[in-house]
Formats: structure tokens, sequence, C-alpha cells
């Protein structure tokens, strides 16, 4: 898949993609091992949207289903303290050549975190802890996960963490948030305006293809 180059506040953040991760299950390769869309848009609403929402100074982060990890570097870029990027097993080495590439390993780390497992939460070296902000590109895209999406989300949070979260708009985008919804997230949808591919260019006309959302957990729930 080869290397992307990804401007971020004036620095470049390079993603490595794979093309080798083969889930030994479905035989196919794993989703994680490129950059999607999503990740670009979250991204670009994240330095948009910086001195209010995104004031990463010594805030912990988490990612969940990070891939590559565009989303989590690029809070590291933007001040954070701490940065957890996870995902499941396979995907971790292609996760840490990319924290490596950018020259991130004081502020960034790789963690195995696999939805609804019953692994303790792995912000702080495995002991329960909350985050600060919890981040999350293209994860919306079956139902059938989001319970378990859920479970991670309730242990990760606490009264003052924020959770955002982008996707492409999809026909089971709905359902997977209404899901979440049922599990006791509110839900605020930001229509994105960007298009697809890394150029991001604007779309004038046409339904937009992507959102940002901001996840709002019920503090009874967590
Ligand atoms: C469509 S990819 C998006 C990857 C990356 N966030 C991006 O936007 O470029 C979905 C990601 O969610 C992860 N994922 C799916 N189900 C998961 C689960 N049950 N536990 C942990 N990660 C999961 C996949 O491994 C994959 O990295």
């Amino acid at each position: 898949m080869g290397i992307r180059e990804v401007e971020i506040a004036g620095k470049k953040l390079i993603i490595h993609e794979l093309d080798d991760v083969i889930d030994p299950v479905t035989g196919r390769a794993l989703t994680g091992s490129w950059v999607w869309d999503s990740s670009l848009v979250l991204s670009e609403w994240m330095l948009s949207h910086g001195l209010v929402e995104f004031d990463l100074q010594g805030k912990i982060v988490i990612e969940l289903g990070a891939g590559t990890g565009l989303p989590g570097l690029t809070a590291a870029l933007l001040g954070a303290e701490r940065v957890i990027l996870t995902d499941v097993a396979l995907l971790l080495p292609g996760l840490q050549r990319n924290v490596e590439a950018n020259g991130l390993r004081d502020r960034v780390e790789v963690r195995e975190l696999v939805w609804g497992s019953d692994e303790e939460c792995p912000s702080h070296g495995g002991e329960l802890a909350e985050v600060d902000l919890v981040l999350m590109s293209d994860v919306f895209y079956d139902p059938l996960e989001m319970e378990a999406l859920a479970t991670t989300l309730k242990k990760v949070c606490g009264k003052g963490t924020r959770i955002w979260s982008a996707s492409e708009i999809r026909s089971w985008t709905g359902e997977c948030l209404d899901r979440l919804m049922s599990e006791g997230f509110g839900v605020i949808e930001f229509p994105s305006r960007l298009g697809p591919s890394c150029s991001l260019s604007m779309i004038d006309d046409s339904p937009p293809l992507f959102a940002v959302y901001h996840l709002v957990p019920n503090v009874m729930n967590v």
C-alpha cells in the first residue's frame, strides 16, 4: 500500500499502510491496514475546532479501532500528554511503526483492545482509569459490534470524557448509532462537507458523505 504523508498543523505525519495483514478467520485483509477517509475528516475536524474542543495540553487520549492511527497521532501533535492507540493484536506492529516513524514514542503507546473484552482499560498501565478524550474513525459499520463498543466506551469514560468520532455515512450507519443510543449514549451529528480521498476537497451540491459525531455518555451509565 505504501506511505501516506498527511499535513497536520504545519507538520507532516507519516502513515505506513499495510497490505499483508490477513484476518485468519475471513482470509481477507484487515480493514485497519490502511487509512480510511473518515480518519482524515476527524483529524481535520480536530484541527479546525482545536481551541474549543481539542485543547489537549496535559490530556490523556485513547483511540479505539485505530487502524493506522491518524487521529490519535494528530492528538499527539496537538499536544496531548499521552495517547493510547488501540486495535486488534494483528494491527499493533503497524501502529507501532507509525508511532516511531513520527518520533512520538515518548507520548504515544500502542495496546491491544478488543471491544467488549474483559480486559482492564489500558489507559493507566492496565488499571481501570478514565481518559479525557476518546477518538474513533470509521468504526460504525457493523451494528452487531456496537454493544461491545459501548461496553468499552463505558469503561474508558468518566464524567469529563469527551467522545468524538467520524464516519462515512452509509445505509447502516444509522442503525449503529441507534444501538449506541440504546446503550445510553447521546449522539450529536455534524454533517461534514469534506469530500472523499486525501484531497478532502469541499463538495458543493451533493449530500454530505461523511459526518462527525459527538457522543455523550449518559452519566448514569458510566
Ligand atoms: C474501517 S477500519 C477504520 C480504521 C481507522 N480507524 C481509520 O479510520 O483509518 C475499522 C477498525 O476498527 C477495528 N475494529 C473492528 N472491530 C473491532 C473490535 N471488536 N475490537 C477492536 N477493534 C475493532 C478494526 O480492526 C479496524 O482497525
